[in-house]
């Protein structure tokens, strides 16, 4: 049995739909116009234990409203969620104490009171047992550095510092299951680096399984070791980062370092559909698609006029892979 069952998702939302004009406006009032949304369309997917799972997607593809299901904050409009077997909904108790959630744009902690004080209102709420909660705190506050930071109200703490806290907060009750909905956005990059570094040690050392939403593709390429890309409410792509990224390369960078390069020096670079970047004394960088030419071809030729001194291959970054997936699928092209 996998450990996140999800079967024909669906979510939808109630909208007032745009009256246009001000008489429709005016005729609005007395009979409020609704549309339905389908924010999640029709979603399948299966995450065993111990997976960290890259989630994205343009904005508003349906992504945090996946995770709210997932944790039981909203209820489906259809479609089934089994996780360990249990309905989120039906079980909110036993599924909280066994998930933890960070939004990022949402805080946990109480405003004015230090956080310590707001960790040990979330010992009570989760019955987390006193030794628990101290070689937790301990490790979590080694970890993300917060050793001075426990003491201090949330209010007086910069957004690096808050994120850490509601991270360490989400750990506490030691789930199995943590669920990150934007976890590192606006943040400074060493807190950024901290928490992707604290995220990667609780997946390795207590098998957690991760659900991540992030735009930074840095954070995913780091934690996850499977993507999966929603598009209007629908996944588009569900696979391993390495798949994705050998199925869907398109083009790649070749960059030379040549002795002597004949083609600083106006010659023609003729192989079609190949273009020059960057051409300069001694280096020659070009962009092919890999449908179109191969790598041994360019070298072929580049070889036949010059000195290879060095010759290094760049892929696409998985970045702009997904960006131009999701461009297909809007043209209804995957
Ligand atoms: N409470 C709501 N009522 C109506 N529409 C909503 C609500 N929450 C989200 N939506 C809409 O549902 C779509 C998906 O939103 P969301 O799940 O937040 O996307 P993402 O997290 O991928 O940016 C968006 O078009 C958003 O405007
Ligand atoms: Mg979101």
């Amino acid at each position: 049995m996998m450990q996140i069952e999800v079967n024909h998702l669906v979510k939808e939302y109630k909208r007032k739909r745009d009256p246009g004009t001000l008489l429709k406006a005016l005729g609005s009032m007395f009979r409020p116009d609704y549309e339905i949304f389908r924010a999640v369309d029709d979603i399948n997917l299966g995450i065993e234990k111990g997976e960290a799972v890259g989630y994205v997607g343009p904005n508003g593809s349906g992504k945090s409203t996946t995770i709210k299901m997932l944790s039981g904050v909203l209820t489906p409009t259809a479609g089934t969620i089994k996780i360990d077997g249990l309905e989120p909904r039906k079980n909110r108790m036993k599924i909280n104490k066994r998930t933890g959630v960070v939004f990022g744009n949402r805080s946990v902690l109480w405003w004015d009171v230090p956080v310590m004080e707001s960790y040990r209102v979330l010992q009570k709420l989760y019955e987390i047992p006193e030794k628990t909660f101290r070689d937790n705190l301990e490790e979590f506050i080694d970890l993300l550095d917060m050793e001075r930071i426990i003491q201090v109200p949330e209010r007086q703490l910069s957004l690096g510092q808050k994120m850490k806290c509601n991270i360490a907060a989400a750990f506490l009750h030691n789930p199995e299951i943590v669920y990150l909905d934007e976890p590192t956005i606006g943040l400074d990059s060493e807190s950024k680096l901290k928490i992707r570094r604290f995220i990667q040690k609780m997946n390795e050392d207590r098998h957690t399984t991760f659900i991540v939403t992030s735009h930074d593709f840095q954070d995913i390429e780091s934690l996850c070791q499977r993507i999966i890309l929603i598009n209007h409410g629908k996944i588009v792509i569900d696979d391993k980062i390495g798949a994705v990224r050998k199925n869907f390369t398109k083009k790649k960078q070749i960059t030379f370092d040549l002795a002597d390069n004949p083609w600083s020096k106006g010659k023609e670079f003729a192989i079609p559909d190949v273009r020059v970047l960057d051409v300069g004394e001694t280096n020659l960088v070009l962009e092919y698609d890999v449908e179109k030419t191969d790598s041994m071809e360019i070298m072929n030729y580049v070889s036949a006029s010059s000195d290879i001194q060095d010759v290094s291959i760049n892929g696409q970054d998985i970045e702009s892979i997904i960006r131009e997936i999701v461009k297909k699928d809007n043209q209804g092209e995957v």
